[in-house]
């Protein structure tokens, strides 16, 4: 007769046996590729455009910057050399960009450059390091074939300079998209950022993409907080802060107050919580909760947004505030608009 710890092992055994074929008919998550997510609804636009190498089954990293510059390009644009300038009333630019093999680069503090994120991925293509500032990555960007621009300010950048020095005053102006929707009549879904005559209000670019062979990149450009102290850099040159990208898990970038996104690691936590098994959104909503932990009443008071995906092309979003909008493009379809929930959302 059979033992009953053999009779318990056989039918361990039997059952394990059994599973193999069942594990092997298991329905794999569907992938959804390719895609591309940008925040704000200004990122509709931006995704068109990474959509002109994702559509033809083009690498992601190549998405991710030809995005970045159209935004860049765009002349009424907060976003580049047309956005607002620091309190010395100089622009100063900040880019990144990093792809499915963990290469990355970086350039912050960067003048009179017209496109910084195309430096940045010159840094990281041609230059053992990851990151260059200032004169060191303007000079890099002239010895690599970029045009040294006037730095004069956009019209509008000269008129909002203009009103802010009459007080001065340093105070992060939180979800002005919010706000200037009240003076100027947007379009578009949410219509906040948007405007008739082409301008957009917003300072920072992330946009995230997953390409047809299934491989993640990212990039992230912008002019910074307008009229921040000269030097200031915020969370979008760093990578792990404004940026992150891990092939094996999925993307992440954010748009707000950097100092508050740096504090937190914000884009590295956010891709860490997808890989603990968190969705998109769930993963970004623990980064946003990680912000307001730090100081919960001053977090009243700005704005934090992350957008995310992950490797089978699922993605979320969520804010500090209401108001943060971001596009995701998937088909041929022109893309869509979406509203993240938020923190503090309206009730
Ligand atoms: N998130 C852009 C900045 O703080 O500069």
């Amino acid at each position: 007769m059979q033992s009953r710890r053999k009779f318990i092992r056989g039918a361990a055994f039997s059952w394990s046996a059994l599973s193999i074929p069942m594990l092997s008919f298991a329905k794999k998550a569907a992938v959804t590729k390719p895609i591309v997510v940008s925040t704000w609804d200004s990122g509709l636009a931006v995704n068109a455009e990474a959509w002109k190498v994702l559509g033809k089954s083009g690498k992601a990293i190549d998405a991710v910057e030809v995005a970045a510059n159209s935004i860049e390009n765009t002349i009424n644009c907060c976003v580049g050399l047309g956005g607002n300038p620091d309190r010395d009333g100089k622009v100063t630019l900040d880019a990144c960009i990093m792809d499915e093999k963990a290469n990355c680069g970086s350039v912050a503090f960067l003048e009179k450059i017209k496109n910084p994120i195309s430096v940045a991925r010159k840094v990281m293509e041609k230059t053992p390091h990851v990151m260059l500032v200032g004169e060191g990555a303007q000079q890099f960007a002239l010895e690599n074939g970029f045009t040294k621009e006037s730095g004069a300010l956009s019209a509008d950048a000269e008129k909002t300079y203009k009103e802010w020095l009459k007080k001065s005053e340093y105070k992060p102006v939180m979800n002005i998209e919010q706000q200037q929707i009240k003076a100027k009549k947007g379009h578009g879904p949410f219509a906040p950022n948007y405007f008739e005559d082409g301008s957009f209000n917003h300072d920072t670019m992330g946009t995230i993409a997953l390409d047809n062979s299934g491989d993640l990149s990212g990039a992230c450009t912008t002019s910074g907080m307008g009229f921040k102290m000269r030097g200031r850099v915020g969370d979008s040159p760093i990578i792990g802060a404004g940026l992150f990208v891990d092939n094996e898990i999925g993307a992440a970038t954010s748009s707000g107050q950097g100092e508050e996104v740096i504090r937190v690691c914000g884009t590295h936590l956010v891709v860490e919580m997808m890989r603990a098994g968190k969705t998109p959104k769930e993963a970004c909503k623990i980064a946003v909760e990680r912000i307001i932990k730090i100081n919960p009443e001053k977090a009243r008071d700005f704005q934090v947004g992350f957008i995310a995906i992950n490797k089978n092309g699922e993605y979320g979003a969520y804010s500090i505030q209401p108001g943060f909008s971001y596009s995701v493009t998937k088909a041929d379809d022109g893309g869509k608009v979406y509203m993240a929930e938020s923190h503090f959302a309206k009730k």
